[in-house]
């Protein structure tokens, strides 16, 4: 009856094959599923069919030769081919002739296999469903984030990982750490941001926005509504000088400058979030001359400069928060306000909101949730009895207008929201570009970084609808600040107040 030579009957090597065949069945029958059903399944199949039973077919696989290399050696100690030192293949013998048939035609298939399975695991774990949605709970901040950015449409891999061999690589070895670290709860919470391994941003960012492209000065427009009983708008628009005034100048000024390839900028953080600088230097590539900024506000000494961060600045210095931007609750009610989520009409509602949001937080969405309707709910039952007895439509969709945008920009499970995540473009709730452009930073020449309200942008309008300061685009206004607050913007940062208005 035995067909096949002694040494393949072990324990081992028939271990080894029922776990390859019953792997191998498994797999078959899952892209079969995920084939006939292709929007049924969940994402954990992907992980199942194409990492982990493929690794407990491999497994079998190294199962069978290893068994029988022990049977054999089990078998010569035993003197029962003692004059051997391999396995002797002899094709005449119908056995033999088996085994050799099956080992060919399982390599063949194998390679086969491993091809098409290295394709579709590569191609599985470049998506941003594995990317984002396979750890949840852990992935949910970024992952809800990205969809309301610019980049929804731009797979995670493309500013995570980018192309080449050995960022691909790198990628994949952290990428299994991660993995470990979900499967054994052992994530950080928040997961650490910035992000200290991330490939330089000029190699990735650079693949679709090239600084040569960027020239045209915009545009914008902002809404903002007070925390008063009307829920006062107050309206502001503003040219940002992005580039500078005449595209053919190049990078030769504005915003953009601080990438042009010939200028290189950088800067000594004093702590991990990079929020606080301690000293900036600016080499103009061009001439060598080098400029080194001191902070004259607090003084650091040259031993404390040695042992801090050194780095040089590039679009993440600013655009930290490209596709994941945590907004604070100002901004995201201001945002809902201005889309027609929230109701203008009804009284108060910024004020309550704001008061709900700054001055609790929530273990789960859930709990906000249910803190919003009830504390919104007693907020009108006691104050505007009318309203809530004549309105309460009004006041429900106020409700569920604060609750969504909750859910969009705080996730408490992951501690991760605008306080922790913070985003340096601009300067108002963060210190963004007054890190550095706040007038204390000054070169061995006596030049400051500075603040000047007209560097970086023009207002162009500003005010309350109807009564409207404007001007045409070729001059501008001095910022007024919406509330009385005394001129006291013009000597504080804005940050100072503002990360904590309520
Ligand atoms: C447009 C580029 C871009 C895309 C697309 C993108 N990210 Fe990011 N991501 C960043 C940058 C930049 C940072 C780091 C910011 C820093 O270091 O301050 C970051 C940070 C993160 C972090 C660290 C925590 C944090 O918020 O700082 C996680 C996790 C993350 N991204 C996941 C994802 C996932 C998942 C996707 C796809 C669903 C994705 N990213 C798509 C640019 C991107
Ligand atoms: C695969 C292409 C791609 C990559 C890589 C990429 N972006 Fe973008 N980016 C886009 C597209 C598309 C848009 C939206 C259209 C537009 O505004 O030009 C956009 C928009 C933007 C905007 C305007 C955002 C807004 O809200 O209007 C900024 C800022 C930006 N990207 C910065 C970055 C930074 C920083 C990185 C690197 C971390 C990066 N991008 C990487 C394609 C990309
Ligand atoms: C790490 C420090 C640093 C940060 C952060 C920073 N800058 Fe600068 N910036 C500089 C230095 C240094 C100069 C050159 C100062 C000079 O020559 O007067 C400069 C110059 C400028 C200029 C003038 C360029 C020109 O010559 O026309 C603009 C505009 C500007 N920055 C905008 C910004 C904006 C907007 C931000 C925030 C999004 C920002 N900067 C953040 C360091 C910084
Ligand atoms: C000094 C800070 C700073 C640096 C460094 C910087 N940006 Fe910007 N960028 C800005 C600001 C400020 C705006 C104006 C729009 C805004 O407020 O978001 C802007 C606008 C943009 C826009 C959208 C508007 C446009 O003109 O197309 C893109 C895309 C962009 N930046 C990409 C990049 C990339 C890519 C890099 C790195 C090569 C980079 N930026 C470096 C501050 C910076
Ligand atoms: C170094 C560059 C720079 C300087 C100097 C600067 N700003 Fe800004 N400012 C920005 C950027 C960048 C933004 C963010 C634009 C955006 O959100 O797209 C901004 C945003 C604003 C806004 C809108 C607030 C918001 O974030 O919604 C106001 C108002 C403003 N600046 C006023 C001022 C005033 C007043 C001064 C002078 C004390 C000043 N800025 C100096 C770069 C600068
Ligand atoms: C002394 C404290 C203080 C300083 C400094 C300050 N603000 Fe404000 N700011 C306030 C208060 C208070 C409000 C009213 C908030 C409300 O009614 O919702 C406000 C509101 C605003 C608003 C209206 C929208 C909003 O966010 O509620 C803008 C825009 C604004 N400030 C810009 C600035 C800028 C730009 C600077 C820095 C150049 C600055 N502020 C500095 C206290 C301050």
């Amino acid at each position: 009856m035995k067909k096949l030579p002694k040494s393949f009957y072990s324990w081992t090597t028939i271990s080894g094959v029922v776990l390859a065949s019953v792997s191998f069945l498994i797999i078959l029958f899952l892209i079969l599923i995920s084939t006939i059903f292709p929007r049924g399944v969940s994402q954990y199949l992907g992980l199942f069919t194409y990492i982990i039973l493929p690794v407990f077919l491999i497994i079998g696989l190294l199962l069978i030769p290893i068994g029988t290399w022990r049977k054999f050696k089990r078998d010569k100690k035993r003197q029962v081919q003692r004059e051997l030192k391999f396995p002797k293949v002899d094709l005449n013998d119908p056995g033999q002739r088996m085994i050799v048939f099956i080992f060919l035609l399982g390599s063949a298939a194998i390679v086969l296999f491993t091809a098409l399975g290295s394709y579709e695991a590569f191609h599985y774990t470049e998506s941003n469903k594995f990317c984002g949605t396979l750890c949840h709970k852990v992935m949910s901040p970024e992952y809800t984030t990205y969809h309301q950015s610019a980049h929804a449409k731009v797979a995670c891999v493309e500013c995570h990982v980018g192309s080449g061999a050995g960022w691909y690589i790198k990628s994949k070895l952290s990428g299994l750490h991660q993995v470990y670290a979900v499967l054994t709860n052992t994530y950080p919470i928040p997961i650490a941001t910035p992000v200290y391994s991330l490939r330089p941003a000029r190699e990735t960012c650079e693949e679709c926005h090239w600084p040569e492209k960027f020239y045209n000065r915009e545009l914008i427009s902002k809404r903002y509504y007070l925390s008063d009983e009307k829920n006062t708008e107050w309206d502001i628009t503003m040219l940002m000088k992005t580039g500078p005034a005449h595209k053919a100048l190049g990078l030769m000024s504005g915003i953009h400058w601080h990438v042009n390839p010939e200028v290189k900028i950088e800067y000594v953080s004093a702590n991990f979030k990079r929020d606080t600088i301690a000293l900036v230097k600016y080499t103009n590539l061009k001439t060598g001359k080098v400029f080194t900024y001191r902070d004259t506000a607090n003084v650091y000494t040259n031993t404390q400069i040695d042992t801090l961060e050194h780095r040089v600045m590039d679009c993440i210095d600013c655009h930290n928060r490209p596709s994941h931007d945590f907004k604070s609750p100002i901004r995201f009610f201001d945002e809902a306000m201005s889309a027609g989520k929230i109701p203008k009409n009804l009284p108060d509602v910024k004020m309550e909101a704001m008061d709900i949001l700054y001055n609790n937080s929530f273990p789960t969405p859930d709990s906000a949730n249910r803190f919003i309707r009830s504390k919104f709910t007693d907020y009108y039952q006691s104050m505007y009895p009318e309203i809530y007895d004549s309105s309460k439509a009004l006041i429900d969709k106020a409700i569920e207008g604060v609750q969504t945008a909750y859910k969009q920009n705080i996730f408490p499970e992951m501690k991760a929201q605008w306080s922790s995540h913070l985003n340096y473009v601009g300067h108002l709730e963060t210190n963004g570009c007054f890190r550095c452009h706040n007038n204390s930073f000054v070169d061995e020449e006596g030049d400051v970084i500075s603040r000047d309200c007209n560097l970086c942008h023009e207002i162009i309008r500003q005010g309350i609808p109807g009564k409207m300061e404007t001007t045409n685009i070729k001059s501008s206004l001095e910022f007024k600040h919406p509330v009385d607050i005394g001129g006291e913007w013009k000597n504080l940062a804005c940050v100072t107040c503002h990360k904590n208005l309520f």
